[in-house]
């Protein structure tokens, strides 16, 4: 029988954990013998109330994400370290591009990308001192593919992932993680836009065992993008075309048409990983054999 992952002697840090995703991400991290700091706007202390009613040791904060520096403080003064950042924290602001405004642009911008930098930036240090740090963001599902009435939220749920993969390259060395995941559950986020009976199933425990895993020390996986909801679990990475490689010196808009099944087809793909891989074609032209 393997033996069970626990989180003793670790502090995690949970945004918008007053319900939903986030609650049940600071349950099963204090579960397993982290010191959780709840933060959320609301109901903070309901679940700071649920995790040591269970045993286990937690403290309410009521700060914005905003703020993001004052709530890894307030982890810092409760608990004295902070080891887990879970980016959680959002709301949605969906209209129809051509009716979306600068605030509902702003207020998505500052919740979800801003809020996570500014956590994510206070904490950073101190993982960094301590060679151990693990950070898990949250995207949907709505970045990765698109969704009608969600430019804003589309847009800073991808960039989270950009931030992500950045983290993780410059983690690295000092066995600092970030991951991205995109859950589908039941929460009032998403009761405002699908059906209860439809998300039954989707309980948001069901995500969390990801998320904890990705934070624990025995999981290697950085920069990396889950998707998870349900029960079910999977990861995404880019996929490029074989790619042509055309005469610079004479290319005419008719050579890139002809040239479209292999820019744009995906029948010899390749899988670039890193920045390394990702540059290799231009690598190869600007340094020829
Ligand atoms: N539920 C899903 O299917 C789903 C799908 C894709 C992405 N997500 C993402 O998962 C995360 C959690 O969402 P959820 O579905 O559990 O919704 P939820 O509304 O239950 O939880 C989000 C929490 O964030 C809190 N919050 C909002 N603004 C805040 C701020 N400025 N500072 C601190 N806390 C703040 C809210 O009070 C709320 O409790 C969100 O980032 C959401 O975009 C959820």
């Amino acid at each position: 029988m393997n033996k069970d992952l626990r989180f003793d002697g670790r502090v995690a840090l949970v945004t918008g954990a007053g319900g939903g995703l986030g609650r049940e991400h600071a349950r099963l991290l204090a579960a397993r013998g982290a010191k959780v700091l709840v933060n959320d706007l609301t109901q903070a202390e309901a679940t700071v109330q649920d995790i040591v009613g269970a045993g286990g040791a937690a403290m309410a904060n009521t700060e914005s994400v905003i703020d993001g520096g004052r709530i890894v403080e307030a982890a810092l003064d409760a608990f004295g370290r902070v080891d887990i950042v879970v980016n959680n924290a959002g709301f949605l602001r969906d209209t129809a591009f051509h009716n979306m405004s600068d605030k509902d642009w702003g207020d998505i911008y500052e919740v979800h990308l801003l809020g996570a930098f500014r956590v994510t930036r206070a904490a950073w240090p101190h993982m960094r001192t301590q060679g151990y740090g693990r950070v898990v963001n949250t995207s949907s599902a709505a970045g990765i593919y698109g969704n009608f009435g969600q430019t804003n939220y589309s847009s800073m749920k991808l960039a989270l992932h950009g931030f992500t993969q950045a983290l993780a390259v410059e983690g690295r060395s000092k066995n600092v993680h970030a991951n991205t995941i995109a859950p589908a559950a039941d929460s009032q986020l998403t009761r405002t836009v699908m059906s209860e009976e439809q998300l039954r199933p989707m309980r948001p425990e069901y995500v969390s065992p990801l998320a904890a895993w990705l934070c624990h020390e025995e999981c290697a996986e950085t920069g990396a993008l889950f998707e998870a909801g349900g029960g079910w679990f999977g990861k995404l990475r880019w996929q490029r075309s074989d790619g042509a490689r055309l005469d610079a010196a004479n290319l005419t808009i008719e050579s890139v048409r002809e040239a479209w099944p292999r820019i744009a087809g995906f029948e010899h793909a390749h899988f670039p990983g890193s920045m390394a891989e990702g540059m290799a074609p231009f690598a190869e032209i600007m340094n020829p054999a």
